[in-house]
């Protein structure tokens, strides 16, 4: 069939084609440990969802206006500025389909053929091949995991050329836990703003971190509002995956034209949706630490348990849920890159988990721990019984 060749451009997003493996294995009743999934194991809470039901039982499944709501606007440029400290008024807000289209409509109105776009690797799959879609170029800047994968302004400026017209950052990093601390950050946004270029923040994990690291948004500088784009998203922070609510703030004149660009194809967020986010955002917050706690607890036991296995390194992750060990070591005895690994991986020992080739990372496996204790004590028992037979098989 002759496709267009934009769609060749691009890839069905890797974590997502994991996914479907690992579930077509528990669609035949095999017993699959998924380390796989970006997305919360907790239910939505319950006065989000009582939300939708009450607009659903009042009809408000109509049409909205194509930016969202206004109430649910204002509530996101509240919540923003009483959590991370920014200042935008809702004409500066649009709701869009989660944060993933949040991205997609901002580099689509801003992107144009041959235009670079910088991207600090290990990168979230989606955000290269977004770019593309757009016509425009990622340019990679590698972080390294001795470093805690944390992007440096030296090395942004350094990859900056006349053609660069932006740079996405994601803090908390999917899929490394990366935290970059406010000072780094502050850093990075200087390099954007002499050189007039846009910075996309992506906080889609903002209140997700550990220990020392805080929710935090560049968004919060004064004046700093001409050069930024924050993408925001209700997906994991209130364990909203499927509601599919995410928000764009940036100056009008792109808000405008991304409403524009979403006026043409998805039209409004679901109706029903907004009013759960809407409760969301102005509720209580009580779910979130207790999830973060919940996540802490399990990121302490994969940390150790990967960490035991012979050959296998892995950073500490400061925020997210996800821990990204360096597996390269046991990649060279046979078992190929990490992609085939992650392969005999599910077919032998039924675990599930992403390779690190899909994030930029080869030699790196993606394991999430949005998942139960005793389902991660499994995971690892498995992980230990596949490393050792490839120690004995050697
Ligand atoms: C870094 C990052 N950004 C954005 C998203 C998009 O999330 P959603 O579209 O569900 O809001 C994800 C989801 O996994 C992500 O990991």
């Amino acid at each position: 069939m002759r496709l267009a060749k934009r769609v060749n451009r691009i890839s069905v997003s890797p974590t997502l084609a994991v996914l479907m493996e690992a579930e077509k294995l528990k669609a035949r009743g095999v017993d699959v440990v998924d380390f796989g999934p970006g997305e919360p194991d907790f239910p939505t809470p319950e006065h989000i969802k009582q939300a939708a039901i009450e607009a659903l039982r009042e009809n408000r499944t109509k049409y909205t206006p194509t930016a969202g709501i206004a109430p649910l606007r204002e509530a996101v440029c509240r919540w923003h500025a009483r959590e991370l400290g920014s200042a935008y008024e809702p004409a500066e807000c649009i709701i869009n389909v989660g944060g993933k289209h949040a991205i997609y409509n901002a580099v689509n109105a801003l992107i144009e053929d041959g235009d670079e776009v910088i991207i600090p690797a290990p990168y979230w799959v989606s955000f290269p091949d977004i770019v593309r879609l757009a016509g425009g170029e990622p340019v990679f800047v590698s972080t390294e995991a001795s470093e805690g994968f944390r992007a440096r302004a030296q090395q942004i400026e350094q990859a900056i050329t006349p053609r660069t017209r932006m740079v996405i950052i994601n803090s908390p990093n999917n899929p490394t836990g990366a935290v970059i601390p406010p000072a780094d950050f502050e850093r990075i946004y200087e390099a954007c703003r002499r050189r007039d270029i846009w910075l996309m923040t992506d906080e889609c994990y903002s209140h997700f971190t550990y220990g020392a690291a805080k929710p935090y948004s560049i968004a919060g500088i004064n004046g700093s509002k001409p050069h930024i784009i924050v993408i925001g998203s209700l997906s994991k922070t209130f364990a909203m995956t499927g509601w599919r609510v995410g928000y764009t703030l940036a100056p009008k004149p792109l808000i405008d034209a991304v409403n524009k660009l979403q006026s043409q194809s998805t039209s409004n967020p679901t109706s029903i949706a907004q009013y759960a986010a809407l409760a969301a955002l102005t509720g209580p917050m009580d779910s979130v630490p207790l999830m973060l706690a919940e996540y802490a607890r399990r990121r302490t036991r994969i940390l150790a348990g990967l960490r035991a296995i012979a050959g296998v390194t892995c950073s500490e992750p400061s925020g997210a849920f996800y821990a990204f060990p360096d597996v390269s070591a046991r990649l060279a005895d046979g078992s190929g890159d990490s992609t085939i690994l992650a392969r005999h991986l599910l077919e032998r020992q039924h675990v599930a988990v992403v390779p690190g080739d899909a994030f930029g990372a080869p030699g790196f496996l993606r394991f999430s721990y949005a998942t139960s204790i005793e389902r991660i004590d499994e995971g690892l028992r498995r992980l230990e019984a596949f490393f050792s037979a490839a120690a004995t098989a050697k």
